[in-house]
Order: C-alpha cells, then sequence, then structure tokens
C-alpha cells in the first residue's frame, strides 16, 4: 500500500503499555497527539483502536545514515576480512571513492528505486524520521542529485527526512593533491547553490586523516555559519583530531562516531549541548576495538544517540532495533540508554525534539506498537521484527492494530 492510502490514525488508541510498563491510552486528531494518559482518563471518542496490550514506543529516529548511493562495496568486506584496513583500502583507490564512481554513474531514479527498498526495512521496523546524508556525489552536479532523491524519498514514502550536505566526505579523484582547492569549491560554490535551492537541513564534514583536516572543517564550518545552517561532525573514528571540540564551538546538533574521542572533546560537547552519536554498526564492520568514552560522556550529561550510519563501506546496517542491541552488547549501554538513543536523542541529534523522539500532545503522531511484553526486549532480540504496527505522520503507515 502506498503511505497516502494508508488509513488515518485519528481516534482513541486504548489498550496500551507504556515504556514503564503502565497502561495508557493515546488521542489522535487531525494526524497529531491531542491525549496521552491513563486510560480511565482518556477523552471520549467515536474510533476507537484496540492495541489488544501492546508496548508503545515513540516512532524510532535514524539519525545518520548515507542512504543514497550507487552499487555496493561486498568486495571491500572480503579485502578487510583477508588483513587490509578501512585506512589501506581508502588509500588504495577504494572506500568512499569507489561509491562516488557508482553514484555518479546512477541517475536519479536508479538511486531514488535503490534508496526505496533499504527505506522500507528502515520503515517496517518503526522509523518515523530519518537523516539522509550527501557525499558520495562530490560536484554540484551529484551532490544535487543525491539531495534532491532524499527530499522525494520523504515525500514517497510519509516520513520525515532531514538532509545533511556532506560534500567534505573524501577528495574527490580530479581534485588529488588540491584538498584546499576542492575545500574552497565546497564552500564557496557548492553549498551556496544547494542552500538556494532548499536541499540542505544540516552541513557535515569527515574530519580525519584520510578525509578533512580541522583548518578545512572549520572553513566548512564558517560557510555554514554564515548561512545560518546548523552543523554536525564525523569525528574522532580512527584518530583524535580535536574535531569534535571545534564542532561543539561551532554549536553542532551532534558528533559522530567519537570512539578516540578525549576527556577535552566530551567536556566541549557537554558544554555545547551537542548529541553524541554512536554507531556501532561501524565498529562493529570495522573490527573496531577502540570503544567510544561511554563511561565519561554518561559521566558528563552529553546524551547519547545511536543510529545505523547505513552506508555501503562501514555499515550496511538495515535495523535500528540491531545498533541498539549492539549499543547494549558492545558498548556497554543500558537498555534505557539504548531506547533513549533511538528515539528522544536520535531526535535532538537532528534539531527535532519539538516535533519527534516523544509521544507528546502536540506532535505529528509517530509511533509503534510493539508485540512485546517487556521493554528490555527492544534490545534483546536481533534478526526479528516485532512489530505490531506503526503510526507514521498521522497514519496506520505499517502493519494493522
Ligand atoms: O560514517 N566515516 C566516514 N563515512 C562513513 C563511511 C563511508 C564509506 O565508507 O562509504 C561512515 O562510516
Ligand atoms: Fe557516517
Amino acid at each position: 500500500m502506498t503511505f497516502d492510502a494508508s488509513p488515518s490514525a485519528d481516534g482513541l488508541w486504548t489498550n496500551l503499555r507504556s515504556l514503564d510498563g503502565q497502561p495508557c491510552a493515546i488521542a489522535v486528531v487531525d494526524g497529531r497527539i491531542a491525549w496521552t494518559g491513563a486510560p480511565d482518563a482518556a477523552p471520549a471518542h467515536t474510533t476507537r483502536h484496540d492495541g489488544q496490550g501492546a508496548l508503545v514506543t515513540p516512532g524510532l529516529v535514524d539519525c545518520h545514515t548515507h542512504l543514497v548511493y550507487g552499487g555496493q562495496r561486498a568486495n571491500e568486506f572480503a579485502m578487510r576480512l583477508a588483513g587490509a584496513t578501512y585506512e589501506e583500502v581508502a588509500r588504495a583507490g577504494g572506500g568512499i571513492v569507489s561509491s562516488v564512481r557508482a553514484t555518479r554513474e546512477a541517475s536519479e531514479d536508479d538511486l531514488f528505486t535503490s534508496a526505496s527498498a533499504r527505506l522500507q526495512s528502515l520503515l517496517a521496523e518503526g522509523v518515523c524520521a530519518i537523516e539522509i546524508k550527501s557525499g558520495y556525489g562530490l560536484s554540484l552536479e551529484h551532490e544535487r542529485k543525491q539531495l534532491r532523491v532524499a527530499r522525494r524519498l520523504g515525500e514517497a514514502h510519509g516520513v520525515t527526512v532531514r538532509t545533511t550536505f556532506l560534500g567534505a566526505h573524501a577528495l574527490p579523484p580530479e581534485y588529488a593533491g588540491r584538498s584546499q582547492d576542492y575545500t574552497d569549491l565546497v564552500c564557496r560554490e557548492m553549498l551556496p547553490a544547494l542552500h538556494a535551492e532548499g536541499l540542505v537541513d544540516a552541513v557535515d564534514v569527515f574530519c580525519e586523516r584520510i578525509a578533512f583536516s580541522l583548518a578545512e572543517t572549520e572553513q566548512v564550518f564558517q560557510a555554514a555559519q554564515v548561512l545560518g545552517i546548523p552543523v554536525k561532525l564525523h569525528a574522532e573514528q580512527l584518530s583524535d583530531m580535536g574535531g569534535a571540540a571545534l564542532a561543539a564551538r561551532y554549536g553542532a546538533l551532534s558528533c559522530d562516531h567519537i570512539e578516540h574521542l578525549s576527556q577535552e572533546g566530551v567536556d566541549a560537547m557537554a558544554a555545547g549541548c551537542t548529541v553524541a552519536v554512536l554507531l556501532p554498526g561501524a565498529y562493529y564492520t570495522l573490527r573496531d576495538t577502540h570503544l567510544p568514552p561511554i563511561a565519561a560522556l554518561r559521566a558528563a550529561g552529553v546524551p547519547m544517540a545511536v543510529s545505523t550510519d547505513h552506508n555501503p563501506g562501514t555499515s550496511p546496517a538495515l535495523s535500528l532495533l540491531l545498533m541498539a542491541n549492539m549499543a547494549c552488547t558492545l558498548f556497554r549501554l543500558t537498555v534505557p540508554e539504548a531506547i533513549a538513543g533511538i528515539t528522544t536523542h536520535a531526535a535532538r541529534a537532528l534539531g527535532l525534539q519539538a516535533t519527534h523522539g516523544a509521544i507528546a500532545v502536540g506532535m505529528p503522531a509517530n509511533f509503534v506498537l510493539w508485540t512485546l511484553q517487556d521493554a528490555a526486549e527492544l534490545a534483546y532480540w536481533f534478526g526479528q521484527r516485532p512489530v505490531r504496527c506503526v503510526v507514521r505522520q498521522g497514519r496506520i503507515a505499517e502493519g494493522a492494530v
């Protein structure tokens, strides 16, 4: 069924259980949460949806993805299994640049079709808002193509999409040895043009030895600041570049990966109210052993989000619940932390805290009914999809009551 044809969720949702195990009900009027509370205090309604005791959570938010790209990179998976590191593959001309070739060759419609199939997996598991980055085009024409596809995906599937311009993801081959020239192009031409076309909700940079320096990162942040666009950063994934502290000074929405984040970086993020986005799928795929500083982030009160980082190189993952499971098992998050990580804190990492990540009066109706007894089961099972139904943008978009 297409999203437009899916039934309205308006009415009173009864016989639900909240994350704390309490019985609850939700009233939806004109696609928005009009009331929520204990069932015996529920307002009268002619339409009723019987949740049959289902656990209910806010709609999930996947706050870091590279969903739109051509091709795949299973060959690099094999190379890494044979002993090559991610950096070695990248320096040998593989890595991000190989996805750039395939993305440039693909038409907008090809990219839409392949990304739609991937998006459908995430939506069926309860995702109601998603961030989609560019970064596999690396020229105005091809970055535009990726961002246009991201916007089309949101309209076609009835899901909130936040677009992030990641022109500074890798150096395109035609700029080999001319990193500064490419950074200038990103800042002076690509970003202003794409912003003028309404395609950029946020700006990101891959700040790393194999990507962009701290100074180049700051140049991109300054260009974003001039245009009033919020920033985020792929920070300290492979080494400590000091990127997180820089990003926090620019009021970044989030710093993502952060396996090599220092205490100074943690403190800067706490001071800047920057969300830490944990990406256990990339950590797992790269067989990383350097854990992000979870205890320090927790102690400093930095909100932690968890995301798929879906991309063809380091995280070909299409399950946010599996990421919650990995965040617990690999990173030692508690179950409530993991659940907040794929809902409330993920919404905040996108600046969407007023509309997503919670079931609150006035918000658009985005929530998920699960065939589970206990909230801990959300992070416990993996490889199954325990969804009864998903209410997205005020419609029963997946499953049925
Ligand atoms: O988030 N770290 C940089 N960017 C992506 C990987 C992109 C790729 O390898 O294609 C990431 O892991
Ligand atoms: Fe990423």
